[in-house]
């Protein structure tokens, strides 16, 4: 979800980075253990380096669940994962988002109304049959809750196949969004074939498909995606071996098939980080996944090439949005005892996404 973002004026941003920066390591400082500033792998670094804790969405939504103690969260990562940060953890504590236009396009390919609808279609052709609905963290708390509210589960790139032996070992097919290429991605890795998944195209009556296709179904996949991600291709795998014979290619699974089926490994960005930390120095690696992430693994491990798969820099312009001065003017506020830019989920939403949550830190 896109939210409004107030003007918080020429003092912020028009200050100079460095002087931001000193301003922010002072105010954190005062704020001591009443902040815990959590930053996914893909900010930029001059927020980055703030961080009480970094990770993948697994990661952080873990971390923000554990400590109990600290009033304050402050998120540098998109709308969805401040969401998610707010449903688990307690009533006590508040999560600030820097900047609130930070959200994910590919969330927001999945509207709760348009969701509902599909599903009611959908039951009208499978004759009975379970379904269970599972959606990537990229998704809305009210997309969350509907799928808790029937027996589904949350899932991230790093426990997407889990999650999806999970379900289908509870019903007869899988109902998964917003993600077509997670999805897809996880059903071949689980061996299910081929034409045993379908398309599930928003705007069109039965997703496009005829009632006997839905109905032989075993995995329905929402045609969401990520802008991003959708950048890399085959091609670039190509020009890269035909260039180099000793590269390796690691990407993230919200690339399409092709991309992922031919790369050497694929994972969350904390299985990236991973990879490329216990390879052996001299490794040469093309990454596909956000440039800030590939920039700063090339930075960390000098003995090793690091490139982008893709010779364009893929930015997540909505991650790129929480910058020093919206983290300093947040902290700024909680010294003063004011909370700006909180997300918060309503309770009874809350309460239905916890249940499809808490299951898969279950799995
Ligand atoms: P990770 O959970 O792998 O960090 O991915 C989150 C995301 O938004 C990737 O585009
Ligand atoms: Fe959303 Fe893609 Fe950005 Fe991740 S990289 S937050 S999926 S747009």
């Amino acid at each position: 979800m896109t939210l409004r973002q107030i003007d918080i004026g020429p003092q912020y941003l028009e200050e100079k980075e460095e002087f931001l920066l000193e301003k922010i390591a002072d105010v954190k400082k005062r704020l001591g253990d009443q902040v815990m500033v959590l930053c996914h792998h893909y900010q930029q670094e001059s927020v980055f380096g703030f961080a009480d804790s970094t990770g993948d969405s697994l990661k952080l939504a873990k971390d923000a669940a554990k400590d109990r103690d600290r009033p304050y969260i402050v998120f540098c990562g998109v709308h969805f994962m401040a969401e998610s940060a707010d449903i688990l953890t307690s009533d006590r504590q508040a999560v600030m988002l820097p900047d609130r236009r930070a959200g994910c396009p590919m969330a927001d390919m999945a509207v709760i109304d348009h969701v509902e609808w599909a599903w009611q279609e959908l039951e009208k052709v499978v004759s009975g049959a379970k379904i269970i609905p599972v959606t990537y963290v990229n998704s809305s708390a009210r997309l969350k809750a509907f799928v808790g509210e029937r027996g589904g589960a949350v899932c991230t790139s790093s426990n997407a196949e889990r999650v999806l032996t999970w379900a289908l070992s509870r019903g007869d097919k899988v109902f998964f969004f917003p993600d077509e290429h997670l999805g897809r991605n996880s059903a071949i890795a689980l061996g299910i074939p081929e034409d045993e998944t379908v398309l599930w195209k928003r705007g069109h009556h039965m997703g496009g498909n005829r009632p006997e296709t839905l109905a032989g179904s075993k995995v329905i996949l929402w045609d969401g995606y990520c802008t991003v991600h959708m950048q890399f291709t085959a091609d670039h795998i190509r020009m890269w071996r035909e260039k180099d014979s000793d590269i390796r290619i690691v990407v993230h699974p919200e690339c399409r098939y092709e991309v992922v089926g031919q790369a050497d490994k694929y994972g969350s960005t904390e299985t990236i980080i991973k990879t490329i930390s216990e390879s052996e120095p001299g490794s040469k690696w093309a990454v596909g996944t956000e440039i800030n992430l590939v920039n700063r693994l090339s930075r960390q491990f000098p003995d090793r090439e690091v490139h982008s798969l893709s010779p364009f820099p893929c930015l997540c312009s909505t991650m790129y949005r929480i910058k020093p001065a919206y983290l300093l003017w947040v902290l700024e506020n909680l010294a003063v005892g004011r909370e700006v830019n909180r997300i918060t989920v309503d309770p009874k939403t809350a309460e239905k996404a916890k249940l499809a949550l808490d299951r898969m830190l279950a799995i």
